[in-house]
C-alpha cells in the first residue's frame, strides 16, 4: 500500500482514515477493532454533560430518601465521567494510533472542567462537540457565534493538547467562523456533525426523528465549503464527516481540501472492514495517478483555482433552464 501519512491537529496519522465519535468508539473493544481494521485515529464517544443533568435529576425523585438521593446522584454522575476518562486512559494504554476525546457540554464551567479532565487522562486531542439550536425569536445569530468563540477561547486558553471543533452546517458564513475559531488557536474544525433532524409523521400528526445512519449524497453537503475554507483559513486542519462511505468519497474530501475524513455510517452499513476498503481504493488511486504522498494532492481542488470558483460559487440554476 502507498505512503498515505497525513498530519492533522499536529498529529501524525498513518492514514486520513478517522472513526469518529460513535457506539465503534464507545468501548475498548470497538477501538481496538477500529486499529486492527486500519483506522488512523479514532474520536472517543463523546461525553454529555446533558447526560450526567439526566442521571442526577432521576435520582431527584429519591425524595423520601434524601441521603440515599444524593449518594446515588454523585455515585451515577462520577461514575459516568470515571468511565469515560478511564476508556481514554486505557486506550492510550492499549491503542498506538491517535486517541482524540470528544466532550459536549451546556455549561461553561463544565466545558472546562470537562476539557481538562480529558486531557489530563491522556487523550492526544481534544474535538468540541458544539451545538447550539436557535430556538427563540430573540437571540441574534451573532450571540450564538459567540457562544462558539467563547468556549473555543476558554478551553484552549487553559488546556494545552489540540483542538478541534465539530461544527454543524447552519452558519450564515461560516468561512468567518472558522477563521475565528482559528484565531483562538483551535487546530482543526470537523465539517460536519450530523444533526438529527425531524421529520413528520403525517398518520400520527407527530414530529419523529430521521434516521441517524448517512448516505454517500450526504457528502457534497460539504464539499464546495471545504473547497472554499480550505482556501480562505490558513493554519486549521479540516476533517470532512457525514457522507464518506467509499474511498470515492474520501479522496473527494482530500482533493477539496480536507487533511482527513471521519467515518460511521459505513462501518454500520458495512462492517470494520470498511475502512481498509477506502484506505485500499485511496493507494491504489493514487498508483493510478502517479502519486506517491496524499499531500500531492490535498487541496488541489480548494478554492483558490480561478475556474474552480465558477463552479463552487454557482449555487443557483440560471444557466441550467435557459433556452
Ligand atoms: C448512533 C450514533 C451516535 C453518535 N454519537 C456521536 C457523539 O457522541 N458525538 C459526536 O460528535 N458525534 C456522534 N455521532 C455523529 C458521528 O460522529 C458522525 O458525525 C455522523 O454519523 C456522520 O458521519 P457518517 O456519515 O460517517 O455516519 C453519532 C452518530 C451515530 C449514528
Amino acid at each position: 500500500m502507498k505512503n498515505l501519512e497525513v498530519t492533522y491537529l499536529g498529529l501524525t496519522l498513518n492514514n486520513p482514515i478517522i472513526v469518529s465519535s460513535s457506539p465503534f468508539t464507545s468501548n475498548i473493544e470497538s477501538l481496538l477493532r477500529c486499529e486492527e481494521a486500519g483506522a488512523g485515529a479514532v474520536v472517543l464517544k463523546s461525553i454529555f454533560e446533558e447526560q450526567v443533568i439526566g442521571e442526577t435529576e432521576f435520582m431527584s425523585r429519591y425524595e423520601d430518601y434524601p441521603e440515599a438521593g444524593d449518594y446515588l446522584k454523585h455515585h451515577l454522575s462520577d461514575s459516568y465521567l470515571n468511565n469515560h476518562l478511564n476508556l481514554i486512559s486505557e486506550a492510550k494504554k492499549r491503542l498506538s494510533i491517535p486517541v482524540i476525546a470528544s466532550i459536549n457540554c451546556s455549561t461553561d464551567k463544565e466545558w472546562i472542567s470537562y476539557a481538562k479532565s480529558n486531557e489530563e487522562a491522556g487523550a492526544d486531542a481534544l474535538e468540541l462537540n458544539i451545538v447550539i439550536m436557535p430556538t427563540s425569536t430573540e437571540t441574534k445569530a451573532s450571540d450564538i457565534e459567540q457562544q462558539y468563540l467563547n468556549i473555543v477561547s476558554q478551553i484552549t486558553s487553559q488546556v494545552n493538547i489540540p483542538i478541534s471543533v465539530k461544527l454543524i452546517c447552519k452558519f450564515t458564513n461560516i468561512l468567518n467562523i472558522v477563521n475565528e475559531l482559528q484565531k483562538r488557536n483551535a487546530k482543526g474544525v470537523v465539517m460536519f456533525n450530523k444533526i438529527i433532524e425531524s421529520d413528520i409523521d403525517i398518520n400520527k400528526r407527530e414530529l419523529v426523528a430521521t434516521p441517524s445512519m448517512s448516505s454517500s449524497s450526504e457528502l457534497c453537503n460539504s464539499l464546495r465549503t471545504v473547497s472554499l475554507c480550505s482556501a480562505e483559513v490558513d493554519n486549521i486542519d479540516i476533517a470532512v464527516s457525514t457522507g464518506v462511505h467509499t474511498g470515492e468519497d474520501a479522496i473527494k474530501a482530500l482533493l477539496a481540501g480536507a487533511k482527513c475524513v471521519q467515518v460511521c455510517s459505513t462501518i454500520s452499513a458495512n462492517g470494520f472492514e470498511a475502512i481498509n476498503n477506502i484506505k485500499e481504493f485511496i493507494s491504489d488511486w493514487m498508483v493510478d495517478n502517479t502519486h506517491t504522498s496524499i499531500d500531492q494532492f490535498c487541496g488541489t481542488l480548494s478554492c483558490k483555482g480561478a475556474e474552480n470558483n465558477e463552479i463552487i460559487q454557482r449555487v443557483q440554476y440560471i444557466k441550467n433552464f435557459q433556452q
